[in-house]
């Protein structure tokens, strides 16, 4: 269900005039599934247009990090050698058939079975082809992922780019930790990671933010309830203590880089969310 959220902001951000994404395969996504079928794809579909917390600026929110991270990944992979991405938590993510990789690229998405089968669906009922080699990994990340991911023909001796967008909140911290712990080891120098996370001391204090009440009444998606609510770990200092040098940034920050996005307000369940940008020397 968070997998198709974010696809429906993509569908909408791509349909805006000023959009800072295209993705043509988000809205064949939320149509595809009988749980999301009825949701806005263009924000002309809202009734309160960009007033909606969760179609305005929510949506807005995912079109501004989708266009960040996909500005990570090609940056990574065009400025480097490495020619291995890896998405944990995959999701609904186009990019394996939306940006152009460079030739020999390799995209390995992993996230649950029934994820990556709806996926598959879709993408094979829209013909849709790949730019780079596409390899999925359906297997639970709190699982023996490492073993899949050599298993499927993962080079631990050549550089690699990882992204985990949207996942890290919903993990417990000792799999968050794992997870962080197993791409530093796989990780050669040369290898990048960008991930997200958020930071609040209790999450509970935005019960009553805008952003959450108005996805549990119009989706019947309840994010609190999903997300992980240990103490978090110190995963961008886990990474800086073992040599790779990081860089971390509130999403307003590009907000006002592009020009567009969410902007700070009163009682924000964004407030937390921080954007990690990791290399390893
Ligand atoms: C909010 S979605 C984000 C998807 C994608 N990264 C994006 O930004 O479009 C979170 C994704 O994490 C996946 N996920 C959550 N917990 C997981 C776990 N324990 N193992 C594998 N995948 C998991 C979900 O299945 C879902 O596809």
């Amino acid at each position: 269900m968070t997998a198709l959220l974010v696809a429906a902001a993509r569908a909408i951000e791509s349909h805006r005039h000023d959009t800072l994404v295209r993705d043509v395969y988000a809205e064949h996504f939320v149509r595809a599934a009988s749980a999301s079928a009825g949701w806005p794809v263009r924000i002309q579909e809202v009734a309160d247009g960009d007033a909606n917390p969760l179609w305005g600026r929510f949506a807005r929110y995912f079109g501004l990090r989708t266009r960040v991270l996909d500005d990570f990944l090609l940056r990574s992979v065009h400025t480097s050698s490495a020619r291995q991405v890896v998405l944990l938590g995959a999701g609904l993510d186009s990019r394996a058939f939306r940006l152009d990789w460079p030739p020999g690229c390799v995209v390995f998405e992993i996230d649950r079975k029934g994820v990556l089968a709806f996926k598959h669906e879709v993408l094979d009922g829209l013909s849709a082809t790949p730019k780079a080699v596409r390899v999925t990994i359906p297997i639970d990340l709190r699982a023996d992922w490492a073993a899949a991911l050599a298993d499927a023909g993962f080079d631990t001796t050549a550089p690699s780019v990882w992204l985990a967008e949207g996942l890290l909140f919903y993990l417990p911290a000792v799999a968050e930790t794992h997870l962080i712990d197993m791409v530093d080891r796989l990780s050669t120098a040369g290898s990048a990671l960008a991930f997200e996370v958020k930071l609040e001391k209790d999450l509970l204090e935005y019960r009553d933010s805008p952003l959450y009440t108005s996805t549990a009444q119009q989706i019947g998606i309840d994010l609190l309830d999903l997300f992980n609510r240990e103490p978090r770990p110190d995963s961008a200092g886990d990474l800086a203590g073992k040599g790779w040098s990081t860089s971390v940034h509130v999403p307003f920050d590009f907000t006002r880089r592009h020009g567009r996005g969410p902007l700070p307000e009163q009682n924000d369940a964004l407030e937390g969310n921080r954007w990690v940008f990791a290399n390893k020397p």
